[in-house]
This record gives structure tokens, C-alpha cells and sequence, in this order.
């Protein structure tokens, strides 16, 4: 499988690391609109492959899109990552155009590519790619849930003093400090409901420090993180390339599900060949489904900034 990733910066490198080393893809292409950068990032990361093992071709392009001819998957990550005490949504003034631009040049040579968007504010940029490539719906995918959800699994882990591989847990809702809805009624420790084991203040306690996971590693970093995000789409673009059928909370162009029209927002999803196989409407509490349908307005009235 070739795999295009856009935006050779933290985020872009580290995703294009992780699916090396998960040796699945025949290529990965790295752009960036930095002369030389995603070069040499590209041959940074290639002179691990006899360490680290893994035969995936990573080559670097400055801008040069005719080099993504025939990706099957890209990942876009390019565009200004948020500061400290930032809100995702306050990058849209310069990332829109930036996503949108780069959403074009890719389908432009890999027409039937499926697209995942990182780059914040993630939900509307995945809202702008579709209104902006007209790729059919499944082949659209926003990655924010499976950062959240990987945040809420380390919070609970954390809470619980357990592995994390004990705790199964998802995130829905938008991908913003305030928009997340980390679904704590049906997370579980080994299948045993994690409110056997917490009470509702330290559950409340966990929902909050996962929502503001990203502003904490910000603060922390002086920029947004990378390693998780970067985790976090490669297992996407892995379940794309073995045709996993994996569920993942995606940003999704919805049509009715839940309630909601015409806005890209977390939700749980069938990963696997053909992108989003499947939308999977669990079902949802009274306060669950208010605070997805608020997320939901508060996504769709960023979308509004988009025509500003
Ligand atoms: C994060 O939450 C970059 O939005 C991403 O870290």
C-alpha cells in the first residue's frame, strides 16, 4: 500500500515512522511545503530501517504532488500546530486554506484516495476536505477520537492503577477541549463496567482530564503533542491497509445518524478497506445525546467560520 503523508512535522514524521515500523505499506511519501525538510526527514527515517527492521520505502517531496500518484491512503497533518492556552478552532484562519489546498493537489493525483485529516480544528477540516473533494463520504475520515479515547484509556489506567491493555474505552463527540464526550457509562476494565471501580466524582475527575489532554501536553510542550496523534492515525491507516474492521471513534460526514446532518463529527466507525465501512449508532443516554448534539453545534457553528 503507498501512503501519502502531508506535513513533515512532528505529527506527519512520527505517523510516517509508526507505519514503518508496522512494515504494512510498500511506501510512504512525505511532503512538505519546507524545501528539503520532508527529504530529509524521509532519509532520517530510512536510515533506521536496518535497525529497527522494516522494508517500507519512506521518500520525501517538497510540494511536489505528482510524487503522491496513486496513494491509496493520505494522512494530512500540515498546518500550524495551536500554542499554549490556544484553542483548536483559533487555527482555522490559517489551516483552512492550507487543507483545503492540499485536499485538492491529492485527489487531483490519486483520485480514489481515502483521506484522513489531523490537522486542527480537526472536525471542521475534515468538513471542509468533503465540501472541498467531493470524495464519497466513507472516504473521509477525521482523527481526533482515537487520540481522545487512547487519553481516556491512559486517565482510567491511571485511576485505576491497572494496564492500560485492561481498559476498553471511546470518546465521541468533537475533537475540542470543550466538545469531547468520553463515554465513562460503558467503559470497561476487562469487561467489568469501570464504575464498579470508580466513583462518579473521580469518573468526572478522568472525563476532564482527558478532554483537556491535548491543552495539558501543550502547556507542557510549548506545542501540540505528536507521538499519540501520530500513533493514533497510523493504527487508523494499519486498519485501512488489512482491511481490519476495526472500530474507531472517526470523524464522520453524517447524514441522520444521531440525529445530525451535514457536519463531521466523533463517532464510532468500522474501519477497514473502504474506509468508513460502517457508522455504528450506538445507543446513547438522555445526557449522552445532549451533550453530543451541543458538540454538534458547537462543531457546526465553527463549519460557519469556514464561509467567513
Ligand atoms: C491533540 O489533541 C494535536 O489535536 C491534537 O494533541
Amino acid at each position: 500500500m503507498k501512503v501519502t503523508v502531508v506535513g513533515a512535522g512532528a505529527v506527519g514524521a512520527s505517523c510516517a515512522e509508526y507505519i514503518a515500523i508496522q512494515n504494512f505499506a510498500s511506501e510512504v511519501v512525505l511532503v512538505d511545503i519546507k524545501e528539503g525538510y520532508a527529504e530529509g526527514k524521509a532519509m532520517d527515517l530510512m536510515q533506521t530501517s536496518s535497525l529497527l527492521g522494516f522494508d517500507t520505502k519512506i521518500v520525501g517531496s517538497t510540494n511536489d504532488y505528482s510524487k503522491t500518484a496513486g496513494s491509496e491512503v493520505a494522512v494530512i497533518t500540515s498546518g500550524i500546530p495551536r500554542k499554549p492556552g490556544m484553542t483548536r478552532e483559533e487555527l482555522i484562519g490559517i489551516n483552512a486554506g492550507i487543507v483545503k489546498t492540499v485536499s485538492e493537489n491529492l485527489v487531483k493525483h490519486s483520485p480514489n484516495i481515502i483521506i484522513i485529516v489531523v490537522s486542527n480544528p480537526m472536525d471542521t477540516m475534515a468538513y471542509l476536505a468533503h465540501k472541498s473533494t467531493g470524495l464519497p463520504k466513507n472516504r473521509i475520515i477525521g482523527m481526533g477520537g482515537a487520540l481522545d479515547s487512547a487519553r481516556f484509556k491512559y486517565r482510567l489506567a491511571e485511576a485505576l492503577d491497572c494496564p492500560q491493555s485492561d481498559v476498553s474505552a471511546m470518546v465521541i463527540g468533537g475533537h475540542s477541549d470543550t466538545g469531547m464526550l468520553p463515554l465513562t457509562r460503558i467503559a470497561t476494565r476487562n469487561s467489568v463496567l469501570i464504575s464498579e471501580f470508580l466513583s462518579s466524582e473521580r469518573l468526572d475527575e478522568v472525563s476532564q482530564a482527558t478532554m483537556v489532554g491535548g491543552a495539558t501536553l501543550t502547556k507542557m510542550l510549548g506545542t501540540s503533542a505528536w507521538y499519540a496523534p501520530g500513533a493514533a492515525v497510523s493504527a487508523m491507516v494499519h486498519a485501512i491497509a488489512a482491511d481490519s474492521k476495526k472500530m474507531f471513534p472517526c470523524s464522520a460526514m453524517l447524514e441522520g445518524e444521531f440525529g445530525l446532518n451535514d457536519i463531521s463529527i466523533g463517532v464510532p466507525c468500522i474501519i477497514g478497506r473502504n474506509g468508513i465501512e460502517k457508522i455504528v449508532e450506538i445507543e446513547l443516554s438522555d445526557a449522552e445525546q445532549d451533550k453530543l448534539s451541543n458538540s454538534a453545534t458547537a462543531v457546526a457553528k465553527t463549519n460557519t467560520l469556514l464561509d467567513a
